[in-house]
C-alpha cells in the first residue's frame, strides 16, 4: 500500500543531518526550526502565515478557534471524511452539521450545502469546513459563493492536500484558515505526529500561537484556555528536508494516477458505464489533484480487497463508516439513509497502492489482479 522506506533511501543523509542539527542545538520544542518551517510552508502554500502544531487534528481545532467558532455555533462539514474533520468542531464547542458528498468526487456537495442554507434553518451557523478529500480540492467556486452569501467563514481541511490547488490557488490559501496534517502517510510527512495551520490573517496566527501553548502570550501568563499542541523541532527539521521535494513527489503521484487510469481502461474494467466492475473517481478540470490516495469504487469491494490481500497487495478503505453513523455522533440524531451518497461511498471505495516510488510493474500487477478477480 505504501512503502516509506523507498523515500527514506533517497533522503536519508539529509534527514539524519537535520535530526543531528536539532540534537546539537538541544532545542526540542518550537524554536528556530518550527519558525523556519512556518515561513517555508507559508511561501509554498501562498498564505501570509503558518503555525506549526502537534497534529492535523490540533490544526483543525486551532483554526476553528482562531476564526471565532465558539460554543453554541454550528459548522457545516462533509459526512465522508476522517473523524477529526467533525470531532475538531466538537472540541471547539460547536455542533457539526454533516452534509452529503458529490458522488463524482466525494467532496462536500455545494448543492447539498445550498439546500441546507436556503430555507434559513439555522442562525447559529458560523463556518463551512470543506475537506479536500484524497488530495483534490472541494468545489471552492461554489462553496465560496455560498459562504459569501450566507456570511460563513471557510476553514479548509487540507490534511490530505498539500500542494493541491483550485484554479491557480493552492489548498491552504482558499479560506480564512486551513489545517494540514503531516502524519507519516501524508504527501508531506513527519517522523511522528505533526500539523500546521495556514492563514492570511496575522491576528489569527498570533492567537493560534498562544492557543497552542495554553493560551499563553508569555511564560506563566494565561489569558485563556488553550492547550499543549506545540510542534517538536525534530519533526519541523524533518519536514523542512522534505518540503522542497513535495512538488516532485506530487507530480510522481499524478503520473502514477494517470498510469492506473490507462491500465484500467485498457483492461476493460472501466468504460464509463454505471455497471462497470470498477469506477475511478472524477477529477474536476479546476483541480490540481495531488493523489494522496488513488481511490476507485468497486463492485463486491470487500471480496476484492480480500482477494488482493491474499496476493499481498495492500489496499485501504477510507472510510468504512461515514461520520454521521459513527457512534460518537449518535447525539446528532442522524439515521442510516440520511446521507445516501456518503453511505454508498463507504460501501464502495477502495484505495489502491499509491506513493511516488511505486513502479509501473507494481501498478500492472495490481490491475492484473483486479482484472483476475472480476474475470
Ligand atoms: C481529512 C483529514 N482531516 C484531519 C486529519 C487529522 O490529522 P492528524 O492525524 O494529523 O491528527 C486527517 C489525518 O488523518 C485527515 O485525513
Amino acid at each position: 500500500m505504501l512503502d516509506l522506506s523507498r523515500q527514506f533511501a533517497q533522503i536519508r543523509d539529509e534527514v539524519l543531518a537535520a535530526i543531528e542539527r536539532v540534537c546539537a542545538s538541544q532545542h526540542f520544542i518550537l524554536g528556530a526550526e518550527v519558525e523556519a518551517l512556518d515561513r517555508e510552508v507559508a511561501v509554498f502554500v501562498g498564505a501570509a502565515e503558518a503555525v506549526g502544531c502537534a497534529s492535523g487534528t490540533d490544526a483543525l481545532w486551532l483554526a476553528l478557534l482562531a476564526v471565532g467558532v465558539q460554543p453554541g455555533d454550528s459548522v457545516i462539514t462533509t459526512a465522508f471524511s476522517f473523524f477529526a474533520s467533525a470531532s475538531a468542531i466538537v472540541r471547539a464547542g460547536a455542533r457539526p452539521v454533516l452534509l452529503d458528498v458529490d458522488p463524482h468526487t466525494l467532496n462536500l456537495d455545494p448543492a447539498q450545502v445550498e439546500a441546507h442554507l436556503r430555507p434559513g434553518k439555522s442562525t447559529q451557523l458560523r463556518a463551512l469546513l470543506p475537506v479536500h478529500l484524497y488530495g483534490q480540492c472541494a468545489d471552492m467556486d461554489a462553496l465560496e459563493k455560498l459562504a459569501r452569501e450566507f456570511e460563513l467563514t471557510i476553514v479548509e481541511d487540507a490534511a490530505q492536500a498539500i500542494g493541491a490547488s483550485w484554479h491557480d490557488r493552492r489548498a491552504g490559501s482558499l479560506g480564512a484558515a486551513a489545517a494540514f496534517s503531516f502524519y507519516p502517510t501524508k504527501n508531506l510527512s513527519a517522523y511522528g505526529d505533526a500539523g500546521l495551520v495556514t492563514t492570511n490573517d496575522p491576528e489569527f496566527a498570533a492567537h493560534m500561537r498562544r492557543l497552542r501553548t495554553h493560551g499563553s502570550p508569555r511564560r506563566y501568563l494565561h489569558e485563556e484556555f488553550g492547550w499543549n499542541c506545540r510542534l517538536d523541532a525534530i519533526q519541523a527539521a524533518v519536514l523542512r528536508v522534505k518540503l522542497p521535494y513535495v512538488e516532485k513527489w506530487n507530480q510522481q503521484r499524478r503520473d502514477r494516477a494517470a498510469t492506473y487510469d490507462r491500465l484500467f481502461t485498457q483492461s476493460g474494467l472501466t468504460s464509463g458505464r454505471a455497471n462497470d466492475p470498477i469506477r475511478p473517481l472524477v477529477t474536476s478540470p479546476h483541480a490540481h489533484h495531488v493523489y494522496h490516495q488513488y481511490v476507485i469504487r468497486a463492485q463486491r469491494r470487500d471480496d476484492l480487497r480480500q482477494f488482493l490481500a491474499d496476493r499481498k497487495i495492500g489496499t485501504e478503505v477510507y472510510y468504512p463508516i461515514p461520520i454521521h453513523l459513527q457512534p460518537a455522533f449518535a447525539y446528532l440524531g442522524y439515521r442510516e439513509g440520511d446521507l445516501p451518497e456518503s453511505e454508498r461511498a463507504a460501501r464502495e471505495v477502495l484505495a489502491l497502492p499509491m506513493f511516488p516510488e511505486l513502479t509501473e510493474d507494481e501498478q500492472q500487477w495490481v490491475v492484473e489482479n483486479v482484472a483476475d478477480f472480476y474475470s
